[in-house]
């Protein structure tokens, strides 16, 4: 079930592979972040690029939470989610002209700007337009976030941001420029992390900045400490509560009395979703281990080929019976291929439903055309009911690009 849903009965009415996401889980889960914070002001920027099905982003809207974007695109879901622009602020290390020109004349909450080069773009065209741009400066604190090394980003060795002392020199060299306002400083030091330090330190590094800058005059709106809180993907991984992230966070800010931002992405959406999927084949490997062949694959959830991440694998209805040693893969040709390896499976037929776990970040979105494999569909499951919030993409719309 989700929620009061058979996800058996949903499958069978919109077929597999299929994304399904609780609206109640992901309206709570805003909730209890935004409750951790409470006691001191804050704003949740949801981090579109986990999810940016129209439909979630509205969810996130209505339950108070404001924007990140990280492309002219998602500026694009944000602003058709209702997002007004002083709710939402824009990231990326590689920003083009077009899209900071449409950032600045938006008016967004802020720019987090990735490194000087990038500054003194900004400030030329908010010139050309004859406007001001707010700006916040990412600075990158040289911090081990600890999670896999594809999506670490706080290190020196890293292509986001710049180092503290970077950073220091361009706000106050900037700070009297009179196109650009520096809002704020930015941090994001990686994704799915589990333990305290990172975050801590993460924060540190654009707090004791913010101090020093208060001290020379330049005072600041807010201070924006990214996303990256992890989730037990695995039923007995260690990891934070929203509460143990606050009590990480807040001590560190309070001093500089600055609002509060976080761009939370996964953390809200990875468990609110499942990716349905049906057995196709069965195939005994030598050493008697079976290939469950499965009809979603890296295509719907490309996170286990990418990062060799885990996600649970359960059947739907679970057969009675031993249970069998097996490697659930997907139809597209490469070996990488693997929803989960070596896994435990209760005994399965061709045709049986098994849902894949913690899906609802980093899920859909990552899709690809590859082997020219449809795009899966998307369902809002609430309460008993539930509604296709993404069609199906069909041959037809896959190749109608092609001139
Ligand atoms: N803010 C910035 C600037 C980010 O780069 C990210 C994620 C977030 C916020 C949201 O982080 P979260 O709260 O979701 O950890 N595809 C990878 C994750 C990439 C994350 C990239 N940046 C995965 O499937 O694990």
């Amino acid at each position: 079930m989700c929620e009061e849903a058979s996800l058996s009965a949903i499958a069978e009415a919109v077929g597999t592979p299929l994304h399904v996401y609780s609206r109640g889980e992901l309206r709570a889960r805003v909730r209890a972040l935004d409750a951790a914070f409470a006691a001191y002001p804050h704003d949740l920027h949801y981090a579109i690029k986990a999810n940016a099905t129209l439909a979630v982003v509205r969810e996130m809207r209505a339950e108070g939470a404001h924007a990140d974007a990280n492309s002219g695109g998602e500026i694009d879901v944000a602003l058709r989610a209702g997002f007004r622009p002083d709710q939402i602020v824009f990231t990326g290390v590689g920003k083009t002209h077009e899209e900071l020109v449409r950032a600045i004349t938006l008016g967004l909450k802020a720019i987090n700007a990735e490194s000087p080069g990038e500054m003194e773009r900004i400030d030329a065209i908010a010139r050309a337009h004859g406007t001001c741009a707010r700006v916040a400066v990412r600075v990158n604190p040289d911090v081990d976030a600890g999670s896999h090394p594809h999506i670490s980003t706080g290190s020196r060795a890293n292509k986001f941001g710049m180092t503290p002392a970077q950073a220091h020199a361009m706000v106050t060299s900037m700070a009297t420029r009179d196109h650009l306002k520096v809002v704020g400083l930015h941090v994001h030091v990686g994704s799915q992390i589990t333990s305290a330090d990172p975050l801590r330190q993460g924060a540190a590094a654009i707090a004791d900045l913010a101090m020093t800058l208060a001290t020379e005059g330049v005072h600041l709106e807010h201070l924006d400490v990214g996303g990256g809180l992890g989730i037990p993907y695995q039923p007995d991984q260690a990891v934070l509560s929203a509460d143990e992230y606050a009590a990480a966070v807040l001590p560190v800010v309070r001093p500089t009395g600055l609002r509060l931002i976080l761009e939370p992405g996964r953390w809200i959406t990875a468990p609110a979703g499942v990716l349905l999927t049906r057995v196709v084949d069965l195939k005994t490997q030598e050493e008697g281990r079976v290939f469950v062949i499965v009809d979603a694959g890296m295509t719907d959830l490309l996170r286990p080929a990418l990062y060799g991440a885990w996600h649970g694998i359960e059947a739907v209805e679970p057969r009675d019976g031993a249970h069998i040693a097996c490697d659930v893969v997907g139809p597209v040709c490469e070996t990488s291929d693997t929803l989960g390896k070596e896994r435990e499976l209760p005994p399965v037929e061709v045709g049986d439903l098994l849902a894949v776990r913690d899906t609802g970040a980093y899920g859909a979105i990552m899709a690809s055309n590859y082997n020219r494999r449809p795009m899966a569909a998307e369902v809002m499951v609430d309460g008993a009911g539930w509604r296709v919030v993404r069609r199906r993409q069909t041959v037809d719309d896959m190749l109608q690009w092609d001139v």
